[in-house]
């Protein structure tokens, strides 16, 4: 038997240490969080993903009566930029949440779901997508979904 340790890099640091292109990225997932429909969970979340050339889209999330039926804004912000620019990749995300009146402390982390999407979307455009989890204390970077999924399933598992 053995140990096996999988380590992910994750960089931290302060809204004012990030480049004015990255404050931008966040500055847009913090407004898409304000177009958030959360009646719910009152826990307004916001996406902005920086394709390549240089477009910013966002999203936010967007919920249902029948709870299952609504979507992070992740998945809004993603599914929106693959759907209107599919020939562009994604270079980075960006997420932010806000309750109460007040964006959280701590970083905001992609449910599951998201990160498998953020995954696929890696994939289809053979790309890295480096994410940006805001939060008031700090803010968290990483380099690549895998970073934060570890032993994936991706699209190198099925068949051809
Ligand atoms: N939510 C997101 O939009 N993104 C996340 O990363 C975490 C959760 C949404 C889903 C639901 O509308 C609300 O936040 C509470 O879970």
């Amino acid at each position: 038997m053995e140990n096996k340790n999988i380590t992910t890099k994750i960089i931290v640091c302060s809204y004012e240490e990030l480049t004015e292109t990255e404050k931008k990225l966040v500055d847009t997932a913090k407004e898409a969080s304000n177009r958030s429909y959360a009646p719910y969970s009152r826990f307004q979340v916001g996406a902005a993903a920086l394709l390549s050339g240089g477009l910013i889209i966002s999203g936010s999330n967007q919920e249902n009566a029948a709870y299952p039926s609504g979507i992070c804004a992740e998945r809004t912000t993603l599914f929106y930029a693959n759907s209107q620019y599919p020939d562009l990749a994604v270079e980075s995300l960006a997420i932010a949440a806000q309750t109460g009146g007040s964006f959280i402390e701590r970083p905001t982390a992609p449910c599951g779901a998201c990160r498998q999407v953020i995954l696929e979307t890696e994939e289809r455009y053979r790309h890295p997508i480096r994410i940006y989890l805001y939060g008031t204390d700090e803010i968290y970077i990483v380099e690549s979904i895998r970073g934060l999924l570890p032993l994936c399933f991706g699209k190198n598992d099925l068949p051809e």
